[in-house]
């Protein structure tokens, strides 16, 4: 039984630490309400804000030129009136908290701010921090927030699960240390990020197993466009199991300067994928680098054209601890990215569920459609961040009875939870990926919905976070190979093939086993 008395209640729970959870709990606190911000992050590396680099696009004065560019990238499949909000608030938005609160230092150009170009923008309008932006956003809101006495920010901390009653949710069960307690709040708003660990290469911190969208969907809320999950074309692969030897994001903003992609017989090879070439659309540019690499062994990223090491010197970093001869050009491939789907929500990031809000990469806004427009991930966690907030405060939390997590059995989840995420990683990879086909969707889906079923079995008798977030991911797993399979359109992101006409085996590819 749930004790009233004792119960812990806040305003307004945020759950996740990113930009648009931040944004959200400055937001809330500034309307007078009490926040709860819980992170699995140990901090600051643990969200993907953190890890962001190329930067965050603004308006600058072309609201129709930026519009534009956003509804092209995304095949024409942007909801255009959430686009019109990002559009109109992404100047002010940036100016009232990245510069008149946070006092972030944009990289300038003599007097002026220096504006970068990335894929598929027409103009020069992104602001950025050297090619490491996201951490000179995200530490300073993070130790501005620490400040403010109406937020608490909790690290290390899981939510496992909705509290919901009658179609109002009321909280979360929350996990530190093994405890788990009900919080109670008016309003919660998930920001819990994307889902980089459902593949074997992403470009997302470790953790990112889609809790937001597992826990709204199973608490019922509605979900949308889950077959959108964006790659990015130039990631470098590093060594398997090498942690000298790391993967890393070469951004964008590298092709913007001028960089070009050239396959392993040294040959550039973009411009006869898209006029564009290079500054093609991300998912054009990703599905190019992989047939390259399956063709020619591999691609690589030359930056000769551009004084690297000057214009870009965390990335000459990166390249250096690894002993990369970037001379040589950087290897890199396609790694997933960013999930265009999401929780669905209106203009203000409220959920079709009462008082639950989704915001950031976990939301489904409308504004990326089916392929997101580069530098706009940011920018889309800063403007929904702040409305959400703003409209989610002032309800006040009710105590009803939580749900019932059972008993704790840690050793036994996590070894089960580490198998299954791998299996669960290698169905995803092998069908689900860049390019999809029907055939191997099927497969797909039937292999997750065992596998779906055996972490059922599981949660009815245990309580781990481990155990919680292969739920959450198998859910999210499910839910992406479903919408893949119900969408016949080739679009952005979602990218069709016909195995059979293209000659593959027709051999039915075996199901991994837990030992592979
Ligand atoms: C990059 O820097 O290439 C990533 C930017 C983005 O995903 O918006």
């Amino acid at each position: 039984m749930t004790d009233q008395n004792s119960a812990e209640t806040t305003d307004v729970l945020v759950v996740g630490s990113g930009i648009a959870g931040l944004a959200s709990a400055l937001a809330a606190a500034r309307q007078g309400s009490d926040v709860v911000v819980a992170t699995k992050a140990k901090r600051p590396e643990g969200a993907s804000s953190w890890w962001a680099q190329g930067g965050i696009a603004v308006t600058r004065d072309d609201p129709e030129g930026f519009t534009r560019d956003i509804l092209d990238a995304s095949d024409g499949t942007a909801d255009p009136d959430a686009v019109d909000v990002l559009v109109e608030n992404a100047n002010d938005a940036v100016r009232d908290v990245l510069v008149d609160t946070l006092d972030v230092s944009f990289d300038e150009n003599g007097e002026d701010l220096d504006f970068a170009r990335e894929a598929a923008h027409s103009d020069d309008r992104i602001l950025h921090v050297d090619a490491s932006t996201g951490k000179h956003i995200h530490v300073p809101f993070l130790n501005y927030l620490d400040d403010n006495d109406s937020v608490e920010i909790r690290d290390d901390t899981a939510a496992l699960e909705l509290i919901r009653h009658e179609g109002r949710v009321h909280g979360a069960m929350l996990e530190h240390d093994g405890d788990v307690e009900p919080v109670y709040a008016g309003s919660t708003i998930l920001a819990t990020g994307g889902i980089g660990d459902l593949f074997p290469r992403s470009t997302n911190p470790a953790n990112s197993t889609g809790d937001g969208v597992g826990m709204a969907a199973l608490a019922g809320a509605d979900v949308e466009d889950m077959e959108y999950v964006q790659f990015h074309p130039t990631v470098y692969p590093g060594e398997d199991g090498n942690p000298e030897d790391g993967p890393f994001l070469v951004s964008e903003a590298v092709r913007g300067e001028g960089a070009l992609l050239r396959n392993g017989d040294g040959e550039r090879f973009m411009p006869e994928y898209h006029d564009d070439a290079e500054l093609a659309p991300r998912d054009v540019v990703a599905r190019a680098v992989a047939a390259e690499r399956d063709a020619t062994g591999e691609v690589t990223l030359d930056v000769s054209p551009l004084e690297f090491a000057d214009e870009f010197p965390d990335l000459a970093a990166k390249c250096e601890d690894r002993d990369i001869d970037w001379e040589d050009g950087i290897p890199v491939g396609p790694a997933e990215h960013f999930l265009c789907g999401g929780v669905a929500v209106d203009d203000r990031g409220r959920t079709s569920l009462d008082r639950l809000y989704a915001v950031g990469e976990c939301a489904r806004t409308g504004v990326h459609g089916a392929n997101r427009l580069a530098s706009t991930s940011l920018l889309e966690g800063l403007v929904w961040g702040l409305r959400a907030g703003e409209d989610a405060a002032g309800e006040d939390p009710s105590v009803i009875e939580a749900p019932e997590l059972l008993e704790r059995d840690p050793e036994l989840p996590d070894d089960f939870a580490r198998q299954k995420f791998h299996r669960l990683r290698r169905v995803m990879d092998e069908y689900v990926g860049l390019e999809r086909d029907p055939g191997d969707l099927q497969r797909a889906l039937a292999v997750l919905r065992r596998l779906k079923g055996e972490v059922d079995a599981y949660v009815r008798t245990r309580t781990s976070r481990s155990l919680y977030e292969l739920r959450h991911a198998s859910v999210v797993a499910l839910l992406v190979t479903r919408h893949a399979l119900e969408n016949e359109e080739s679009l952005g992101t979602h990218h069709l093939v016909d195995d059979a006409a293209e000659g593959a085996p027709e051999n039915e590819p075996t199901e991994p086993t837990a030992d592979d």
